[in-house]
């Protein structure tokens, strides 16, 4: 048995000390307390700013925009996860991914309320000639339709009843419902088209990762356990 050096052996306690306390604090339900508040914080700025009458001369617009970026942030976030995990080898990111997918929920569905409440004052007869008439709208709606069916299954409760398997599946909707965000970002900004493309660049190589990984074909006993939320 081979003997290992007193710095070895340092080294190795000093490694599993970082490791047990790293794991404690992925564990703690203090720091999903924290990462549930810091996620808040684009909408408590929102209802500070409105207080102070801070929201720019167009107050709709500024909601609209400002929770349309949250949105396909959150969706990337949500959709980092994964990589990020396998990266550093850290299956108990899986813990937040849940959280994360569903603010992207949250700050859609503010969205969609300025819009329906403010832009068209909830005329169902409005609402439905401009969904077929701005395309941008149509896809943006394509969207939050394919986020409702994962926010109402995200439980883990949901994941027993349809099954891992399926759920897994269902769950791919992610990807098309953040492409479908930034195509209408894209369709509806008229000349600067920087942040859409970047957005865009951003998926691309989050599913480039999940390509490469798919194609070496080696799941993981985290990737095949029915977690609260699976791989998304
Ligand atoms: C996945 C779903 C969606 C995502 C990710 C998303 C994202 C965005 C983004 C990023 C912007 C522009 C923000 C900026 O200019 O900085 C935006 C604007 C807007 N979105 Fe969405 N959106 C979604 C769904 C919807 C839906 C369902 C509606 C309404 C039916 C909608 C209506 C609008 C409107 C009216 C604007 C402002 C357009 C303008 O000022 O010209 N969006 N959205």
């Amino acid at each position: 048995m081979p003997i290992r050096s007193p710095v070895s052996t340092l080294a190795w306690i000093c490694a599993n000390f970082i490791e047990t306390v790293w794991k404690k604090i992925l564990f703690s339900r203090w720091t999903k307390a924290t990462l549930f508040a810091v996620c808040l914080i684009p909408a408590a700025l929102l209802v500070w700013r409105g207080f102070q009458g801070d929201l720019t001369a167009n107050p709709v617009e500024y909601i609209e925009h400002n929770t349309g970026d949250w949105t396909i942030r959150f969706l990337l976030i949500t959709l980092s996860v994964t990589p990020l995990r396998k990266i550093f080898t850290q299956p108990l990111l899986t813990r937040y991914r849940r959280m994360l997918g569903l603010f992207s929920f949250f700050y859609v569905c503010v969205h969609m309320l300025m819009y329906l409440t403010f832009d068209q004052m909830f005329d169902p007869a409005a609402i439905w000639a401009d969904v077929v008439k701005r395309p941008y709208i149509t896809v943006g709606t394509a969207g939050l339709l394919m986020l409702i069916p994962l926010a109402v299954t995200s439980t883990a409760a949901m994941v027993r009843r349809l099954g891992p398997k399926r759920w897994q599946l269902l769950h791919r909707l992610i990807y098309f419902a953040t492409l479908a965000g930034i195509i209408h970002f894209y369709w509806l900004v008229k000349s600067d088209i920087r942040e859409p493309l970047m957005y865009g660049v951003i998926l691309a190589l989050l599913m480039l990762f999940r390509v490469r990984m798919w194609l070496s074909n080696k799941p993981t006993s985290a990737e095949t356990r029915p977690l609260t939320a699976t791989r998304t």
